[in-house]
């Protein structure tokens, strides 16, 4: 969940909890995701997985409780300053862009001159090099979340 190059540590969340209006969308949760770990939140449709990383993320404030990255409480920081990445269930691709400029567009964005290179291993890592040149509809729903 956290950035690999980034300041990264453990996420901690802690007594976090979600209501809209009277409805509670998320019961006060605590929950440790260790650093470097590969983590699976299962539960049932609308129990209130995508709330939780939302929150996380900083894309919706929690009603209680507080979320930690390392020994940095990030419960009040915008999205844009917390070293979170979110593939969502919708993966919202540039459509009008190939997978190579989809993939080269963040590192651009942040100031990144040659991001050749870097696109290259990450296509290859997920074994999309081959792919590079084609547009985000002629792939699979699969290829597509790579991509993203
Ligand atoms: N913005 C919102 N306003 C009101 N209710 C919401 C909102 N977002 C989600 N919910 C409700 O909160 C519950 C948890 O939703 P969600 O976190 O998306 O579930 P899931 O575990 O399927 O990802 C669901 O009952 C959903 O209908
Ligand atoms: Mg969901």
């Amino acid at each position: 969940m956290t950035n690999q190059t980034g300041p990264g540590g453990d996420v901690r969340l802690t007594g976090i909890a979600k209501s809209y209006g009277a409805f509670t969308a998320v019961h006060p949760l605590d929950l440790t995701v260790p650093q470097g770990s590969f983590f699976a939140l299962l539960g049932a449709s609308g129990c209130g997985k995508t709330t939780t990383l939302r929150m996380i993320a900083g894309l919706e404030e929690p009603s209680a409780g507080s979320v930690h990255l390392g020994d940095q409480d990030v419960t009040a920081l915008p999205p844009y300053k917390r070293p979170v990445n979110t593939v969502f269930q919708s993966y919202a691709l540039f459509p009008h862009l190939d997978i190579f400029e989809n993939v080269a567009f963040g590192l651009r964005r942040r100031g990144l001159k040659s991001v050749k290179k870097q696109v290259d291993e990450m296509l290859d890592l997920v074994q999309l090099g081959e792919q590079a040149r084609k547009k985000p509809h002629q792939l699979s729903g699969g290829q597509q979340q790579r991509v993203a």
